[in-house]
Parts: C-alpha cells; structure tokens; sequence
C-alpha cells in the first residue's frame, strides 16, 4: 500500500522561495510515491489573525494558486481548505479530551510564538489548542507521513503523544489511530536578503510572485562578505548570504567555481549576484506566470478546492466513524 500524507501550510499571503524550496519541492517530489493530502489551513491562521480576516479569503486564492504553478496536481492529490472539512474540528475536540494542558504549555514552539508575536495577544483557547487541531488534521486521514521543516517537528513529536494515548484509552490492543511520522525537508533553511529568518513580517522575502526585476533588485541589496570593501579584497563565501542562496540554486561546478573565484578576488560581488539573480529568475518565471494565469481563474480554483474537499470529507468521515465508534460516541 502506497503510505499517505499529510501536510499543510496556513495561507499567510504571498508565498516565497524558502516555501518553495522548503515545503513545496518535496511536495511535488512525493506526489509520485506516495498518496498526498494537502491542506490550507485557515483554521490555524485564525489562531494568530483572528483580530484581522479581512483578507482570509484572498490569502487561501494566493496560496492555492502558488501550490498549482509549483506542480500539485490536483488529479493526483488532494487539495483542501481544512475549515470546509468539519471533520478536523470534532476529531480535535474529541483528541482534547485527552491531551495534556501543560503539554501544550510546555511546547518550545508556544512559548517562541507568543514572545515573537508579542504585539498580539495571544494568551487564547484556540492558540493553546493550535497543535491539537494539527494532529487532528493528520489523524482524520491516518497519515503515516507528515513532510515539515524543523520548527514542526516537536508538533509531530506531541501529535504521536496524542495518538498514542487516545488509542490506550479507547483502542483495546489496537491503533485506531496510526503514530505518524515527520519527513524533514532535505534542503536546509533559506534565510531572507537581509540575513534573518525570511519572513513576510520582516519584509526579506523574495516572493514567488516578484517581477525579475524586483527579484534582481532584492539580490542586490542582500548582505555579502563585510570584510570584502574592496573588489580587490579576497573574500570568504562561506559567511556570504549571497553564497548560501548559491549552494541551492546554482549547479554545484559553477559553485565551486565561484567560490574559488570570491577567495582570489578574481569575481566581484555585483557579478556574483547578477549570476545568482538570473538563476533565481529561471527558477522564478514559469511559477510567477502560472500564479498569475491561475489567479485569474478564480471559477476554476473554487471547483478543484470543492472536488478536493469533498474527497477529504469522505476520507475523514470514514475516521471519524471509527473513533466515534471506539470512543463510544452512537
Ligand atoms: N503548523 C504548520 C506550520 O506552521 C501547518 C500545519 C497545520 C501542518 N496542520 C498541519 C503541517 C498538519 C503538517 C501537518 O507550518
Ligand atoms: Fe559573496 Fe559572491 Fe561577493 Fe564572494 S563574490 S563575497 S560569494 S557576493
């Protein structure tokens, strides 16, 4: 049997290359391998937005949209909007019987969230409850496999605590529930042109929707080697940001080379960067038309989210009956 997945991503806005490099690659690559659920999951969002939703509606078309020009294929996968699965909710209310309160409160990504976002208040019910509703999302299909970068993988750790104990207490021997997995992503993180963690808040993002020339424009304000003043100067890549975005996109010779060519001072860093800009633009084109292509489409967009969610209601009804039936729910 071909091993199922679950995976999600909370519609933010705009998406940009590390959501692509980071999550969507591997996306794409495991539609092949394995059977893939794909979730935008609104629901999360509103734990940190619920104060503005006013452009809930436009983020869920963004990110639909970037996920279909990146190459999920909606005939292969299923793509979801996880508030149109109520599934998702009565699983997660059902696995909060049964989760730990100071679990939750002890989670490092809670406490990191609520220092980091500390302009909003979010001392709330449903934030506490946002790693419940995660291992919900993945429980109502039985994923084995959950694919994240490394921030998730103490939620993936906390939704196996979950699991295991819903199943002690209302399995009799069995796993009503499997104990999923996570799948880290093999390319390691992207930071933003400025060198922090890329992020729309921080405004360091090269977008997946950004004309070439916006694109050429962030590189070349991105922070290079500070001991490099001069173009004479030899220079150490190796604490370059411009060289880090060049071990991702570029083809590993021309790397090498480059980097042989930073420490002999025989390139200078505008070169250096116009090279990069034009890979990232490469990479960039066919995924910022086809964004633009399906954003207009919206009539179409509606239709394969409704065949997506009406696959994922079916799929997760199935467990539902499962759990209602073990937990004695007739
Ligand atoms: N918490 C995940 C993130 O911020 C998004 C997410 C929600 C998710 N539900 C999920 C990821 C289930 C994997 C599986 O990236
Ligand atoms: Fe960085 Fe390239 Fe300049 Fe070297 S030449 S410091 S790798 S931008």
């Amino acid at each position: 049997m071909t091993p199922r997945i679950f995976s999600g991503q909370r519609p933010t806005g705009l998406l940009h290359i590390g959501h692509l490099i980071g999550t969507l690659q591997s996306w794409v690559r495991l539609q092949e391998t394995h059977e893939c659920f794909f979730g935008i999951v609104d629901w999360h969002m509103l734990t940190t937005n619920y104060e503005d939703t006013a452009h809930l509606g436009e983020h869920i078309q963004e990110m639909a949209a970037t996920w279909l020009a990146c190459g999920i294929d909606p005939e292969r996968s299923t793509i979801l909007l996880q508030s149109q699965v109520k599934q998702h909710a009565e699983l997660a209310l059902i696995l909060g019987m049964v989760t730990s309160q100071s679990a939750l409160e002890q989670l490092p990504t809670y406490k990191d969230m609520i220092r980091q976002l500390s302009h909003r208040d979010l001392k709330t019910y449903g934030f506490l409850g946002y790693p419940v509703l995660q291992t919900a999302d993945i429980a109502a299909y039985r994923a084995t496999v959950v694919p994240v970068g490394e921030d998730q993988v103490p939620h993936i750790e906390f939704a196996r605590e979950v699991i295991r104990r819903f199943n002690s207490f209302y399995g009799r021997g069995q796993q009503i529930l499997p104990e999923p997995q996570a799948l880290l992503s093999p390319t390691p993180r992207l930071l933003g042109v400025d060198g922090r963690k890329m992020s729309k808040s921080f405004d360091n993002a090269i977008n997946l929707a950004d004309p070439a020339e916006t694109v050429t424009k962030k590189v070349s304000v991105m922070v290079t080697d500070p001991a490099r003043v001069r173009r004479t100067d030899p220079g150490h890549p190796e604490v370059c940001s411009v060289f880090s975005y060049h071990r991702i996109f570029t083809p590993e010779a021309k790397v090498t080379e480059i980097d042989s060519a930073c420490r002999r001072a025989t390139i200078g860093c505008t070169d250096c960067k116009r090279q990069l800009a034009a890979n990232l633009n490469e990479l960039i084109e066919p995924i910022r038309e086809g964004r633009s292509r399906w954003i207009q489409r919206p009539g179409e967009i509606a239709e394969i989210l409704e065949k997506g969610n009406t696959r994922a209601q079916s799929e997760a009804e199935a467990t539902l009956r499962a759990v209602r039936s073990a937990v004695g729910l007739h």
